[in-house]
């Protein structure tokens, strides 16, 4: 007989074929959720398939790319017909950008927000329908700790994230009427294939991230838990919230802990 919070819920996680997504998959299907995985990169999806099986769930792997429309659409026609609805989406999928502000190519910075804005938004309103059949629903979105506190060299990424957060606190109130609740979670740093798939202004690379990393699945731990009790606005590692909370009470004392960090995350810049 299967158990645990969300026993039976369908739940959609956008970037499910690495990192926190992957993670996320596996700590709902062992809560007794049904998944459906959408990302590009097929194999490694079947791989997640497999994983959550295991696990007693049922799995739907997509290929989808979230910033093709018709992508979209066919995620949400391919969970409509294998689950009649939708529990809870988790908008995950993500890109990095890494460079001071000035070196940020103009593209850079449309794709960064093409994939972690347009294409949630887009996600979100295709899925809309789906959630609305099941009493309840949730819609987490993933942020940063950087869409709260912008950092040097982070500045494309963090503006991406911020506009998910104010996006987020909008939703959450036009779909409350409805009973949908939406959630914020905003991990800090994750061990995670994230910075090898971040775009990079031209001779810039970071060489390490200045603070501490957590486990993708300790991040997953912390979602089921934020989406088990409907917590509204989850920020990750102690670091990450004593690094919002400094920002609130002493924006100039935070500002000057900024500047040094720097020289932590700096690892050449060419001529
Ligand atoms: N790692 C960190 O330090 C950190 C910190 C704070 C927040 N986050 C956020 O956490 C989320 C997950 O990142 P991660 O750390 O797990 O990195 P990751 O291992 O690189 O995972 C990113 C996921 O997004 C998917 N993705 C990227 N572009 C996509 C597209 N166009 N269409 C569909 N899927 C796409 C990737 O799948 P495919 O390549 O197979 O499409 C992959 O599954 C992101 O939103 C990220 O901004 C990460």
């Amino acid at each position: 007989m299967p158990s645990g919070a969300f026993v039976g819920r369908v739940v959609l996680i956008t970037g499910a074929s690495s990192g926190i997504g992957r993670a996320a998959a596996r700590a709902y299907a062992a809560q007794g959720a049904h998944l459906v995985l959408a990302a590009r990169r097929e194999e490694l999806l079947r791989e997640v398939v497999r994983e959550v099986e295991g696990l007693g769930a049922r799995a739907l792997a997509v290929r989808c790319d979230i910033t093709r429309p018709e992508d979209v659409e066919r995620l949400m026609r391919e969970t409509q017909a294998s689950h009649g609805g939708l529990d809870i989406l988790i908008n995950n999928a993500g890109i990095g950008l890494f460079g001071p502000v000035e070196a940020l190519a103009e593209e850079q910075l449309r794709q960064v927000f093409e994939v972690n804005f347009f294409a949630l938004v887009r996600v979100t309103r295709a899925a809309l329908p789906l959630l609305r059949r099941r009493p309840g629903a949730q819609i987490v979105n993933v942020s940063s700790v950087l869409g709260h506190r912008g950092l040097p060299l982070l500045g494309g990424y963090g503006a991406a994230k911020a506009a998910v957060n104010a996006l987020t606190e909008s939703l959450r109130a036009e779909l409350a009427a409805e009973n949908i609740s939406v959630l914020l979670v905003s991990p800090g740093f994750t061990e995670t294939e994230f910075r090898e798939h971040r775009l990079n202004a031209e001779g810039w690379r970071q060489s390490a991230p200045p603070l501490k990393q957590m486990s993708a699945d300790e991040v997953a731990a912390a979602m089921v838990k934020a989406s088990r009790r409907q917590r509204r606005d989850t920020i990750l590692t102690l670091p990450g919230r004593v690094m919002v909370l400094a920002n609130r009470l002493a924006p100039g004392l935070f500002d000057r802990v900024a500047r040094r960090m720097i020289g932590k995350m700096v690892k050449r810049q060419e001529s």
